[in-house]
Formats: C-alpha cells, structure tokens, sequence
C-alpha cells in the first residue's frame, strides 16, 4: 500500500484545511496509508544551525523520504502560502550533508498534490505560487486536479466546513487520481 504523508498548512487548532484533510482521508481509505505531518517543533531555517541538523529535521527528512507521496491542505495567506509552510518547504530543499549538491534532496522527485480551503480565490493563488516553488525545488507536483474551497458563511459562524457534494466529488476525484499518480 503506498503511503501519503498529509501536510495541513495551518496551526489553527480547528483549522478548516485539517478538516478538508480529513475528508480526503476517507477517499483514500484502503488505496494508501495516511499520516499526519507534525511539524510545530520544526524550527525557522538559519543556516547557522543548519548543520548538524536539528533533530526535528533530521526527523522531518526522514519522514518525508518514507512517504511515496505529499498531500498538501493548506490555507491563503496574503495570496500566497503562510510562512511556515515555506520554512518546512526550505528546510526540504537543502542537502543532506553540507554543500553536496549532487546526492538528491529529500523533496527531489517527491509526488505532491494540492488542496486548499479559504476567501473567494479558493487558495488558487496561493497553490498557484506552490506549484511553482515546488517545481522549483524539483518535487513532482501532480498540477491537476487540485481542489479549492471556498468557505461559506456558515464555516465561519460554526467554525465546522460542511462541503457541497460538488465539492467532495472534487476532493474524491483528487484522491483517485493522486493514487493512480503514485504508481
Ligand atoms: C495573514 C493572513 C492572511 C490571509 N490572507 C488570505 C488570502 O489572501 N486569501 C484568503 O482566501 N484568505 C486569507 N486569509 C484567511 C485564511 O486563509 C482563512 O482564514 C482560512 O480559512 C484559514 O484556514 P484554516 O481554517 O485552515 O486555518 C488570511 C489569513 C491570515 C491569517
């Protein structure tokens, strides 16, 4: 069974994305193993303590090269990505050892899908600018389908994301098409 690691890009305890995650579990469900990132211990990238690396990047590295797969949930922030989405993704993008340039980094030719929930772009902008940072950092990004929600009012008032059929269908057809990317 291949195995996806899921990335929510917020720290919100009752975040929507997570919610969005966990709907997108359940289409996984008996296609691939699913685990959580937990990345609140990871901290901001400094090349002064870049080597040796910090514990909880050396575990992060060592999740992400166990995972056939990335699944990323995550907010809009300012119509881009939030900051520590981009310092986990920096963190990625560096050797393993310093200056080796030439041994693959963990993210290098990692598959990597795309979701998010939010305003009225549906986060495109902000999976707009990942897609291209993830290119850049040589992850194989799956560009389509990607699915963006936007929240209603009721998501805002309850704090709970009840999402249209339309809108799981969507969630669903990404997860399919994410596994059939992973063979
Ligand atoms: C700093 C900041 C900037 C934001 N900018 C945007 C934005 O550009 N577009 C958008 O749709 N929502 C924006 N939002 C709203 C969040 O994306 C929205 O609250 C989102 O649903 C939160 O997701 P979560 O419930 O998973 O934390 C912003 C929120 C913050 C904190």
């Amino acid at each position: 069974m291949k195995k996806i690691l899921f990335i929510v890009g917020s720290l919100r305890k009752e975040s929507f994305n997570r919610q969005l995650a966990q709907e997108a579990e359940k289409y996984l469900a008996g296609n691939a193993d699913v685990a959580y990132l937990d990345y609140t211990d990871v901290p901001f990238i400094n090349q002064d303590i870049e080597y040796p690396a910090p514990a909880a990047v050396a575990q992060l590295r060592e999740t992400v090269s166990q995972t056939d797969g990335i699944w990323i949930f995550t907010p809009e922030y300012n119509f881009s990505y939030p900051g520590h989405l981009k310092n986990l993704l920096d963190w990625l993008s560096r050797p393993v050892v310093a200056y080796d340039f030439a041994t693959p980094t963990v993210i290098n030719g990692k598959k990597v899908a795309l979701s998010g929930a939010g305003g009225q772009m549906a986060t495109g902008k902000c999976r707009e600018k990942l897609v291209e940072l993830l290119t850049f950092i040589k992850a194989d990004v799956m560009t389509e389908p990607q699915t963006g929600v936007i929240l209603n009012t009721e998501a805002w008032t309850e704090g709970c994301m009840i999402l249209t059929d339309e809108q799981r269908a969507a969630l669903k057809a990404q997860a399919e098409a994410f596994v059939k990317f992973l063979q």
